[in-house]
């Protein structure tokens, strides 16, 4: 660190005060603003995930200790970015560095043939800053949710971590009432892939799959892949996580037979591109 500079936590918190994002940086000027992490370098950040209980469920930790000063890193300045992640924050599991993914993708995806799709969506904080993007960069656009909005169905212990009945605590009234009721959103609740029935000619742009694990992931590849418009993509935000082993293995087996190839990124993401590979382009 900088001369004149000393490191600092500060900590994010959700609605009942539970610290969801811990900070560990320091602040190149020696500014501390202690409600923004904007212009200070962090080193490490952990973010906690809660049961309806208050208990925590697990805590991810992540450490950048080499060459921090003078990464570029978007999603901790202010700006447009900033003003829309500020719409997911308190009520997203997802972190700033991921949302920028997301945000950056969409702001692509728009100009693809579809529509954008979220498959987990819990207490609606990604989709809330997908729909203000859209509601501004394209409000023709539909987005569609699906979500049992009662927490995880039965899972698969040989493949998964989390339980039935994790993410409980949310519910579709809450979620629509935060999206104010929003005319582009087409909520969907239930069981995936029963939900899907009826979007047969769906076309999709972009696709955010946060379902955290292996069956509910692999159908829903199954039903949306073959749907994604060419030059549209998909985010698949569990896919390195060690919390979510089915997701990585349901991603695996699914594109093992695809020629498309997920791209894993630093994030925990996974990004897998709809394009052609293989051929020649035609001059
Ligand atoms: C990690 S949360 C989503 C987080 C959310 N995107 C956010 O911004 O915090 C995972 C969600 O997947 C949902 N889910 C998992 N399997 C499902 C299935 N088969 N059908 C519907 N929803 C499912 C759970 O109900 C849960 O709300």
């Amino acid at each position: 660190m900088p001369a004149g500079s000393d490191a600092f936590a500060k900590s994010i918190f959700d609605g009942i005060h539970r610290p969801t994002t811990q900070y560990v940086g320091y602040n190149p000027s020696a500014i501390i603003t202690p409600d923004s992490v904007e212009d200070d370098i962090i080193f490490e950040q952990s973010e906690t995930q809660y049961d309806a209980g208050s208990n925590t469920i697990f805590t991810t930790s992540r450490q950048r200790w080499h060459n921090a000063e003078g990464l570029y890193s978007p999603w901790l300045s202010q700006g447009e970015f900033r003003r829309y992640y500020e719409l997911a924050a308190l009520r997203t599991l997802v972190s700033p560095d991921r949302c920028y993914v997301l945000y950056s993708l969409l702001k692509q995806a728009i100009h693809i043939t579809g529509n954008i799709w979220e498959c987990g969506v819990y207490k609606g904080g990604t989709t809330a800053m997908m729909a203000a993007i859209l509601r501004v960069k394209q409000p023709t656009m539909k987005l569609y949710l699906f979500d049992t909005f009662a927490g995880m169905p039965e899972t698969d212990p040989t493949k998964d971590l989390h339980q039935q009945g994790d993410f409980a605590d949310t519910s579709v009234e809450a979620v629509a009432q935060y999206l104010r009721y929003d005319a582009r959103c087409y909520i969907r609740q239930s069981l995936i892939p029963d939900t899907f029935v009826g979007l047969e000619d769906e076309r999709i742009a972009f696709i955010h799959i946060d379902l955290d694990i292996y069956q509910a992931i692999f159908d829903c590849l199954k039903f949306a892949w073959p749907r994604i418009s060419l030059g549209g993509f998909v985010v698949l935000d569990d896919y390195g996580f060690p919390t979510c082993p089915g997701a990585r293995e349901a991603v695996d087996e699914f594109f093992a037979h695809e020629r498309c190839v997920p791209l894993c990124l630093p994030t925990g993401q996974a990004v897998v591109f709809k394009g052609v590979p293989g051929r020649q382009e035609r001059m």
